[in-house]
């Protein structure tokens, strides 16, 4: 079994754009500015949100969260949104998700400017996606194809099978390993929760994908030999043994399903840190482009 290293490759990826980011200053003379919106103290997004920023920051970035309260309209947030827009400083932004339910998400998705939309949500980024025609790609999806990019996974051919329908993981995943890509020319099943007979599809995938937040869901009696296991879940479950009382799992049961296993992602330490690195990635393209619009307008 060969442990697919998110964290290490993930590094190495940052340790390249923060190379290429110190290049840019000096003709730029300004760093790429990421922002992220936060709405409420949820303890996962606000996990996520602050290692976005310290990561961001280590690239070399300029980092800001903005963070409102639980109870913020949802015009101030079209607002904000409007603001940064507008604002030739971001190169970049994030709406952390999910937002509380007094507020549509699909609204406030709609109102980010696709060419600031460095997390992919947009349908206009998503349609690209799906043209094949160059956009912000979804930063876990766009992790999970550059990891097994760089363990040269082969896909092509390949029975797939993608476990959970999200915007965020299953959707887009599904559509870039089907499409005719590195990474793709796979056959892919998308299950999801009315799924029938799922251990069937199961046994006959050569690479599983979860992502569908159960923690142990995925079993070693629903795989087979050799199987690639991609592991998007992150879920913290009560645990005596740590200093919090919490611990966080993947939806595969690890120990089990690894010793099956040719590839697997561990959790913590794989899927995570590559949807942050594709973040940052998505946030440098964004400041080029920003650098270019800008250097046009002073003509
Ligand atoms: N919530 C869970 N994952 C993500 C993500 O990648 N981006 C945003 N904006 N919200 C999330």
């Amino acid at each position: 079994m060969i442990l697919l290293d998110g964290k290490k490759t993930a590094t190495d990826i940052r340790e390249d754009i923060k190379n290429e980011v110190a290049e840019l200053v000096k003709q730029y003379k300004r760093p790429p500015h990421l922002v992220a919106v936060l709405v409420g103290n949820d303890p996962a997004s606000l996990a996520y949100v602050k290692s976005k920023e310290r990561l961001a920051k280590k690239a070399g970035f300029t980092s800001t969260i903005l963070h409102f309260d639980k109870a913020v309209s949802e015009s101030d947030l079209l607002k904000t949104i409007d603001s940064l827009n507008r604002d030739a400083t971001v190169d970049g932004y994030i709406v952390q998700l999910p937002l509380p339910k007094h507020i549509d998400e699909q609204k406030i998705i709609m109102a980010i400017d696709p060419d600031k939309d460095v997390d992919g949500f947009h349908p206009v980024n998503l349609g690209k996606m799906i043209a094949q025609l160059p956009g912000f790609l979804p930063a876990t999806p766009h992790g999970i194809m550059e990891l097994m990019k760089r363990y040269k996974i082969q896909t092509e051919g390949k029975n797939v099978l993608i476990i959970g329908r999200s915007l965020i993981v299953g959707r887009p995943l599904s559509i870039l390993m089907s499409q005719k890509r590195p990474g793709g020319n796979a056959t892919v099943t998308l299950a999801h929760s009315r799924t029938q007979h799922i251990k069937q599809l199961s046994q006959q995938a050569d690479v599983i994908v979860t992502a569908l937040g159960k923690p142990h869901f995925l079993t070693e009696d629903m795989v087979k030999e050799d199987v690639v296991v991609i592991d998007a879940g992150i879920n913290s479950i009560e645990d005596s043994g740590t200093k919090s009382g919490y611990k966080l799992v993947g939806d595969a049961d690890f120990e089990n399903v690894s010793r099956k296993a040719s590839y697997i992602t561990p959790v913590p330490g794989g899927v995570g840190p590559m949807t942050i690195a594709m973040l940052l990635k998505n946030t440098l393209e964004a400041y080029k482009l920003n650098m270019r619009k800008n250097a046009k307008r002073t003509l």
